[in-house]
C-alpha cells in the first residue's frame, strides 16, 4: 500500500480524460496532474523537441514524490516513452501499449485504425505495439490535427456540425480500409467519441485513457502500490500557463464542476 500520488502529465488539458478514468476506476488514489499548456500542442513537434519537453515534464512530476507516472499524452507515449522508461525510478506507463493490446485482442478482421496527432502516427508506435501481439494485423494511422483545437474550443456536443465535418474527412480512409477497431490515440479524442461513433456504428472505439488506467491499476496492484481508503483523496493540478482556459475546458473533460485550485508552475 502506498498513499503517495500518481503523477499524470499531458501537453495540456486533454490528459484529464485519464484523470476521469482513474477517478472512476481507482477512487482512492491521490493525483498530481501536470498540463504543459504553455507549450501545447505537442502533436506538431519533432521527436527531439518532444523528448526534451517530456523529460522536463517527467522531472517535474518526480519532484512531487509520486509513486508512479502515467503519461496520458498520446504523442509523448508514442515518441518518447522508451527513453523516459529508462530514466524513471518509479513505475511509468504510457497509453500506447495498453490500447494496442486491447485492439489486437478485439479485432475480428485484423484491421485496426489509429487516430492520433501527426507526431503519433509518424512514430509508428501503435502499429509496432499491435504487431508484437498480433503479427498479421494490418494498421492504418490517420493524423487528425483539427480534433485538438475543436475540443479545446468546445465543439464537443455529440453530432456537432464542425466536429462531424472533420470526422467525416478523417474517417473516409478508415472506412475504405475496413477497420473493425479504431484506437482513439490522443487524449482529446475520447470527448468526441459519440460524434465519431455515429459515423462508424459497427466499429469498436478504444479509449486509450481507459485502457491505460486499467493497466495502471493492474501494475499498482501487482506491486502492492494501491492507496488505501483512509481519508479524502487529493487532486493537485499544475499548469505551465493558460490557467483560466484550463479550468474552463476541465469541466468538459471531467463532465462535472471543476472546483480545484490550479497552480501555475515553472518546469525549470
Ligand atoms: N495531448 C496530445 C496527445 O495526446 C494532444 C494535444 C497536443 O497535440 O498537444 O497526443
Amino acid at each position: 500500500m502506498d498513499n503517495r500520488p500518481i503523477g499524470i502529465f499531458d501537453s495540456g488539458v486533454g490528459g484529464l480524460s485519464a484523470v476521469r478514468a482513474l477517478m472512476r476506476r481507482c477512487p482512492n488514489e491521490n493525483i498530481l496532474y501536470l498540463g504543459d499548456e504553455a507549450r501545447m500542442p505537442y502533436g506538431t513537434r519533432d521527436r527531439e523537441t518532444l523528448l526534451r519537453y517530456a523529460r522536463e515534464d517527467l522531472a517535474f512530476v518526480l519532484r512531487q514524490d509520486v509513486k508512479a507516472v502515467l503519461v496520458a499524452c498520446g504523442t509523448v507515449s508514442a515518441a518518447a516513452l522508451d527513453d523516459l522508461r529508462r530514466e524513471c525510478p518509479v513505475p511509468i506507463l504510457g497509453v500506447v501499449e495498453p490500447a494496442a493490446a486491447e485492439a489486437a485482442r478485439a479485432t475480428r478482421n485484423g484491421k485496426i485504425a489509429i487516430l492520433g496527432t501527426g507526431a503519433t502516427t509518424r512514430s509508428g508506435a501503435f502499429p509496432r505495439a499491435i504487431r508484437r501481439i498480433r503479427p498479421g494485423a494490418e494498421t492504418l494511422g490517420v493524423p487528425c490535427p483539427m480534433f485538438v483545437p475543436l475540443v479545446e474550443n468546445g465543439y464537443i456536443r455529440p453530432g456537432d456540425p464542425a466536429a462531424t465535418l472533420f470526422a467525416e474527412e478523417y474517417l473516409a480512409p478508415v472506412k475504405a480500409f475496413g477497420a473493425d477497431v479504431i484506437i482513439l490515440g490522443c487524449t482529446h479524442f475520447p470527448v468526441l467519441k459519440a460524434t465519431i461513433g455515429q459515423l462508424v456504428p459497427d466499429t469498436l472505439l478504444i479509449d486509450t485513457s481507459k485502457s491505460a488506467v486499467a493497466a495502471l491499476e493492474d501494475l499498482l496492484r501487482g506491486q502492492d502500490l494501491l492507496a488505501d481508503n483512509s481519508g479524502e483523496p487529493s487532486q493537485v493540478y499544475c499548469v505551465t500557463g493558460g490557467k483560466e482556459g484550463f479550468e474552463e475546458v476541465a469541466e468538459r473533460f471531467l463532465g462535472d464542476r471543476f472546483d480545484h485550485e490550479v497552480e501555475v508552475v515553472s518546469l525549470s
